[in-house]
């Protein structure tokens, strides 16, 4: 198979992460015999230094025109410390979602048997959880209107919310329920929030065409509690942008660590790879980062955007017997783990390749 991939490593460990992610792939595209090609383009604050844009133009072009692109993360601390900078990595992650209609963005929660220990959840509890989340990814108060008012003592963001928005998502989140469990949490804040009691209510209308699934609602609040209090009860989740986000950092830990947690952003355009974590400045440069959610991103794209499921089952394969070998990154490591078997991002990734 022909395809080409747009590697955008972007910021901080993303750069460290996505060298990985990306050797990877070419490793499966020698085993299999693919013919992929690859270009590279700037995002973020790395897109910044060099254009003074975040997204720059040339970027753009390259993603509408790759048939998928492998994504690292954004993020500088000079920003992060710096509330009233105009321009900021960040927006160049946003418009890129916006631009290409990556409204559907998937956040599997898997957790390797092999890191039952690595969690701060009790292993009892976590044996089996496997969730898959589908959070909306253009919407919501991510792109309402925001204001400073008042001389800039007061601001305001629009938490903001059309029918045609929860609907598509619901479909996407229904149509995976219907593969997996049959199982749907739908999660909002709609005992005080407006957009979330349109979006409950398009929620049950959607519910309708797919009568085989078991659809429950909860409130933010709580699915937040219930997922650190019984994972394995949940099956596929739905949500906005906003509750989107932090959840899926939480249930991070069901899996370990953010290290481990891969996404796959899809809609009207080319499909973005990335793993769920940021930039992560506390270890850049250090080459302790783990590697593996870019390299399970890479994973969703060949299944995903390619259709190549084995290739993807391959990449799987590799990470859990790297696992089952004994092998961790410093996130996953736990108090058992010898010294001599906590490797760095490049030595974690060699492994990997040793084993597709
Ligand atoms: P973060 O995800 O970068 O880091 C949170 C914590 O998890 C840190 O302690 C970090 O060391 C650890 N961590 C994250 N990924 C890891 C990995 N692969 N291996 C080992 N440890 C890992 O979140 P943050 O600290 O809140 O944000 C840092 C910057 O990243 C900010 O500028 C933020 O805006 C940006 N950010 C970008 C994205 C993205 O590009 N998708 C996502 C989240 C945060
Ligand atoms: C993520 C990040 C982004 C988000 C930030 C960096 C804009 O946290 O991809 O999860 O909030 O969507
Ligand atoms: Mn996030």
């Amino acid at each position: 198979m022909k395809k080409h991939i747009l590697i955008v490593p972007g910021d901080g460990i993303g750069q460290e992460v996505t060298a990985v992610g990306k050797k990877v792939v070419e490793k499966i595209a020698a085993k299999f015999g693919h013919e992929f090609t690859y270009d590279e383009a700037l995002i973020g604050h790395a897109a910044i230094e060099a254009t003074g844009d975040p997204l720059p133009e040339e970027t753009l072009v390259k993603m509408k025109a790759s048939d998928a692109v492998l994504f690292g993360a954004v993020g500088h601390p000079k920003y992060d410390n710096d509330p009233s900078a105009k321009v900021r990595p960040e927006q160049g992650l946003l418009k890129m979602r916006k631009e290409l209609g990556l409204y559907a963005n998937l956040r599997p929660i898997k957790l390797f048997d092999e890191l039952l220990e690595a969690s701060s959840i009790k292993p009892e509890l976590l044996k089996g959880a496997d969730i898959l989340f589908f959070r909306e990814l253009t919407g919501d108060v991510y792109f309402g209107k925001r204001e400073r008012i008042d001389e800039g003592n007061t601001a305001y963001d629009t938490m903001i919310y059309s029918k045609y928005e929860v609907e598509r998502i619901a479909r996407k989140a229904f149509d995976a329920a219907m593969t997996r469990g049959k199982k749907l949490m739908s999660v909002d804040k709609a005992n005080v929030l407006e957009s979330s009691r349109l979006w409950r209510e398009v929620v049950l209308e959607v519910a309708k065409d797919y009568p085989e699934v078991q659809l429950e609602h909860q409130f933010v609040d709580a699915a937040a509690m219930l997922l650190i209090k019984d994972p394995r009860k949940f099956d596929v989740v739905v949500t906005g942008n906003l509750f989107g986000d932090i959840l899926t950092d939480e249930a991070s830990q069901i899996a370990g660590s953010m290290g481990m947690l891969a996404s796959a952003s899809i809609g009207d355009s080319t499909g973005v790879y990335e793993p769920i974590h940021g930039s992560a400045h506390d270890i850049t440069g250090k080459g302790v980062a783990n590697p593996l959610a870019s390299i399970l991103s890479a994973a969703l794209m060949l299944d995903i955007s390619f259709g190549l499921k084995a290739e993807s089952e391959a990449i799987i394969a590799a990470v859990d017997a790297t696992l089952k070998a004994g092998y961790r990154t410093g996130d996953i490591a736990d108090a058992s783990t010898p010294k001599n078997m906590i490797l760095g991002t490049d030595a974690m990734g060699e492994q990997i390749l040793s084993r597709i």
